[in-house]
């Protein structure tokens, strides 16, 4: 089975980028499965239907998420429908809207959040520990949002031979360590992002410098158009043993 992970997609050119690219390669490399971070799709910030919408027409099937998926209500009655195809991490409190895991016959997506910097949260190792055991004979994919590359490769090597495949998300900067663990989980510790290269993380660079010069907690934009970038990883697994054969990087860029 093949499985395309994609980065976060930033704002309207990240979701106008992923339009052009994602159709191609789902035909060009027989994707099977796509499972795409969703949480800046919206303004930069959270997802609604709308740009969930514009996702799954896109050719996404599952959209996971992270620390700023609280950012706009509107989506909090999808993520609260049963298997819910757009998920919020897991490890947030059960009382929170919506669930960290979907599964099908044919496989499972789990998606939690790091504890380093990302505010206060339930232990992301407990959490998946709870998980495991009821998702049988189906590969595991799982986006662990996380800032901190440290916590994202000691949770890929505590799954290690549990789970297909452990990618992080969360940074937006693309990272090539992708591998295949000795017990058969592939690894990349960050996907990346779909959004625009002449900015930082997606983002208009003079409000960002502007904070960090100045402390001018200036209105963040996403840059929509110009040179963009798609970061992905295909992810090959074994249909008997749910082991990953292969996991290799897809990046591109276009202008728009
Ligand atoms: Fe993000
Ligand atoms: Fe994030």
């Amino acid at each position: 089975m093949k499985t395309l992970m994609i980065g976060d997609i930033v704002g309207k050119g990240g979701r106008k980028t992923l339009k052009i690219v994602l159709p191609e390669i789902i035909k060009n490399e027989n994707i099977d499965f796509v499972i795409a971070q969703g949480e800046n799709s919206a303004g930069g910030f959270g997802l609604t239907q709308k740009t969930s919408k514009e996702f799954f027409d896109s050719g996404v099937d599952v959209i996971t998420s992270g620390n700023h998926i609280w950012d706009k209500p509107d989506i909090f009655d999808e993520l609260d429908k049963i298997n819910s195809k757009i998920l919020r991490p897991n490890n947030y409190p059960t009382n929170k809207p919506g669930t960290g895991i979907y599964f099908n016959n044919n496989l499972a997506v789990i998606n939690l959040l790091g504890s380093v910097w990302m505010g206060k949260i339930d232990s992301p190792f407990d959490s998946i520990n709870s998980v495991l055991d009821e998702l049988t004979n189906v590969p595991i994919f799982i986006d662990f949002h996380a800032e901190a590359t440290s916590e994202k490769a000691a949770m890929a090597w505590y799954l290690d031979g549990k789970i297909s495949a452990l990618v992080g998300t969360h940074t937006h900067v693309a990272t090539s360590d992708n591998k295949i663990l000795p017990s058969g989980t592939a690894f990349v510790s960050d996907l990346g992002m779909v959004g625009a290269k002449n900015s930082i993380l997606g983002m208009d660079k003079d409000a960002s410098i502007s904070r960090f010069f100045n402390g001018k907690r200036n209105r963040m934009t996403p840059v929509e158009k110009g040179e963009m970038i798609f970061n992905s990883v295909l992810i090959e697994t074994d249909t008997i043993t749910k082991k990953a054969v292969s996991i290799i990087r897809i990046d591109k860029e276009i202008i728009i």
